[in-house]
Order: C-alpha cells, then sequence, then structure tokens
C-alpha cells in the first residue's frame, strides 16, 4: 500500500482518546456516563419543527440559498439580543461572527493565530478537542493550574511573563470537564491581566445558561466594561449546541474586528457559511420568545440529575471519590482518593466498569501535559434519575 504524503501538522494531533471510549458503549445494557452530550429528550423538536417550517414556509430564499459568510443577519440580531440578555452591553449583530458550532469558532482562532511553535495557555484540565485543535497549527500548549474557583491568575499571571502565548483559552463557567466556575473577582484579575499584558483571551462559553440554582458571574464579555480596553484583548465563543441542538451546528464567535475579519476570511474558504436553513431555523426559534421558558426546564432536569449523582456517589463511593458538586453544566469532575484501599487509577476503573456495565471518561485526555491518572469525567445530562442510581451502584462495585 502506498503512503499519502501528509502533512506533518496531523503528527501533532491524534484522534479522540474519548471517542475510544465509546467504542466500548456497543455492550447490551451499558450505562453511559461517557457522553458530552445534552439529552436528546430534552430538544424542543416541535418548537424546532414550528421555526424550520416558518423557514421553509416563509423565506425559502434565504433558508435555501447560499448566504452571507458572517451570518444570517436576523440571527445575529437574535444572538446580539440574547447575549444583551445575559448582560454583554453594546454589542452590535455585526460584531459577531455566526459559525458552525462553536468548535469552528475554535479552529478559526487557531488558523487565523497560531503559528508552529507558538505557545497558548489552557486551563488543566480543559476540553481536549481545544488541545487539538491549537496542536493541528503547530502550538506548544502549556497548562495553567485551576482550583474550584477556576483559573489562579497569580499562576496565569506568572505562565504569560514567562511563555508570552498567542493567547490564553479559558472556559470561565461550569467548565469542560472541571465544572469549575470562575470567581467574579478573578474574571476582572483575568481581564486586567490581558490588558496589562497585551494578551488575547479566549472565553469559551457553551454551558453558561446552564445553572442550576443562582446565576453565575456574568461572562468575561460582559465584565469586560469594568476594564476599560480589555474587550480589545477578548474573544468570546458562543453556542446553541448545549442550549437548544448541537445538530443545528450553530455557534458564534465575537472578536476584535481584525480579528472577527480574518476569521470571516478564513470561514470563506472552509464552508462559505453556516448551513442557512439551520441559521434561519435558529433566528425563527429564538424570535418566537420560548427560549428563557425552554431553558428554565433544561436547567431544572440537569439539575435533579447533578444532584442525584452528587448523591448517589456520596451514598455509594463514601470518601473513595472526592469531587465538588457541581453548580451548572453537564458534568461531574472527580478523582479517585485510594481511600480504604480503592484504586486511584481511572483508566484500570474504567475497564472494570465496562465490565460492571457502566462506562466514563478518564480524564487523562482532557490535561495537555502531565494528566492526572487519578482523575475521571462523569456525565449526568443524558441519565434518569433511576438510572443514574444504578450507573454509580455498579461504579463503587467496580473501584
Ligand atoms: C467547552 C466546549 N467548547 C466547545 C464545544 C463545541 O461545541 P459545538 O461545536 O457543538 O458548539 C464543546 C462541546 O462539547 C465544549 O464542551
Amino acid at each position: 500500500m502506498t503512503t499519502l504524503p501528509f502533512a506533518t501538522r496531523l503528527d501533532n494531533v491524534e484522534t479522540s482518546a474519548i471517542r475510544e471510549v465509546f467504542k466500548l458503549l456497543g455492550k447490551p445494557g451499558i450505562i453511559s456516563f461517557a457522553g458530552g452530550f445534552p439529552d436528546s429528550d430534552l430538544f424542543d423538536a416541535e418548537g424546532i419543527l414550528a421555526a424550520a417550517q416558518q423557514a421553509l414556509r416563509e423565506t425559502p430564499g434565504a433558508a435555501l440559498q447560499y448566504g452571507a459568510t458572517e451570518g444570517y443577519q436576523p440571527l445575529r440580531e437574535q444572538l446580539a439580543r440574547f447575549m444583551a440578555e445575559k448582560g454583554v452591553s453594546e454589542l452590535t449583530p455585526e460584531q459577531l461572527l455566526v459559525t458552525t458550532g462553536s468548535q469552528q469558532a475554535l479552529d478559526l482562532l487557531g488558523k487565523t493565530l497560531i503559528e508552529p511553535g507558538d505557545k497558548v495557555i489552557v486551563e488543566a484540565p480543559t476540553f481536549s478537542a481545544t488541545i487539538q485543535v491549537f496542536r493541528l497549527y503547530g502550538a506548544e500548549v502549556i497548562t495553567a493550574p485551576i482550583d474550584r474557583d477556576g483559573v489562579c491568575p497569580e499562576a496565569l499571571a506568572a505562565l504569560i511573563a514567562e511563555h508570552r502565548p498567542k493567547l490564553v483559552y479559558l472556559i470561565p463557567t461550569f467548565g469542560n470537564p472541571s465544572g469549575a466556575i470562575l470567581s467574579a473577582e478573578r474574571r476582572l484579575q483575568v481581564l486586567r491581566l490581558a490588558l496589562q499584558t497585551q494578551t488575547l483571551l479566549v472565553e469559551d462559553d457553551p454551558y453558561g445558561d446552564l445553572y442550576f440554582d443562582a446565576p453565575p458571574p456574568p461572562s468575561l464579555l460582559a465584565m469586560a466594561t469594568e476594564i476599560p480596553g480589555s474587550r480589545a484583548w477578548l474573544a468570546h465563543c458562543g453556542s446553541l449546541s448545549k442550549v437548544l441542538s448541537p445538530g443545528l451546528r450553530v455557534g458564534w464567535l465575537i472578536a476584535p474586528p481584525t480579528l472577527l475579519a480574518n476569521a470571516v476570511m478564513c470561514k470563506q474558504f472552509s464552508d462559505a457559511h453556516t448551513s442557512t436553513l439551520a441559521q434561519v431555523t435558529a433566528a425563527n426559534y429564538l424570535a418566537s420568545g420560548v427560549m428563557s421558558a425552554r431553558l428554565a426546564q433544561v436547567r431544572q432536569a440537569y439539575a435533579l440529575r447533578a444532584r442525584a449523582m452528587a448523591a448517589a456517589l456520596r451514598h455509594t463511593a463514601g470518601e473513595a471519590i472526592a469531587f465538588n458538586e457541581p453548580a451548572g453544566g453537564l458534568f461531574i469532575w472527580a478523582r479517585l482518593t485510594g481511600a480504604n484501599g480503592k484504586l486511584t487509577d481511572s483508566q484500570t476503573l474504567a475497564q472494570r466498569a465496562v465490565e460492571r456495565g457502566v462506562a466514563f471518561v478518564p480524564g487523562a485526555p482532557f490535561f495537555a501535559s502531565n494528566p492526572d491518572a487519578a482523575a475521571l469525567r462523569l456525565s449526568f445530562a443524558t441519565a434518569s434519575v433511576a438510572t443514574i442510581e444504578e450507573g454509580v451502584r455498579r461504579l463503587a462495585l467496580a473501584l
């Protein structure tokens, strides 16, 4: 067999280690805490159907024709309004590029900014696909430590001074996988740091709307008004995936004008524009005004499952699994403590757990360096409370 001359940049990346776990899920009866998906039963299929019908009935030209790379203007307007409701003032639709999922926004940031050998800083742990995207463009990925209040500003300041990174990528609200929330005070510190060191901050925020009780602090983008000048050093990625539907593939990038213009240019070469049918559907859905009631339902469902999983873990695994109870998002990020002679290696636990009929993702792929072998991510999003309790029971037996 001949070997095709693939680009050397592919040497920097691999297919997701998380996908490897999915291969194990074929076993009948297996309970999965492995996915990063929202629950399909929570999709507002009726509402999306009505929005799609409206798109095809009222604006078939816009919904089925090529569209502007920047995005369908009424959707950009709706998304600017959606952001304004979350405290982002002074945002015009023209400052927002509609992307094919926020994943494309991350890719466009990599494409427009990163040269081989550049350094970028991410949290330890962080979203593994972002690590891969930055590496694809040749970045050296440096990790910054986090605690339950998110990234530690002092450590981040020292890393920026040492490495002079091209950008710092943060998931400040209900991090994937950590579930951590960057405190309001730290948000201001991080914005100040970006301004002082003239370092681009990338805020990835697909989970901020999925809070269980009190809303989290406003996004970095919303808080940037408190640190004048910081907005020039901030890019924000948003997504409808976790709040409405990932299949629509509607995300967005808000960035300083020159960065946005370059991202638009690169998107032209990539997919020309995000699906117009999906964009018109999303615009109609948002304009129908049902989103906030829908979000309330979704939050309530996830809150119930998160609490059930936390209670089951405390009850059945006791001190052998340590975790902070999440206040939003889709995940519990946990550590095997080894208490009472139980396992400390999450990879071994993953194998044993599958034999017991429950799957989860070991934590290692979420670290760009120095993986924590004891860490694991448990998603409570797609299982009922009864299934969660049974899954945790099986997990505890495998410990
Ligand atoms: C932190 C984070 N960013 C981005 C994405 C990509 O989402 P999408 O492309 O569906 O908007 C995900 C998906 O799981 C995520 O967890």
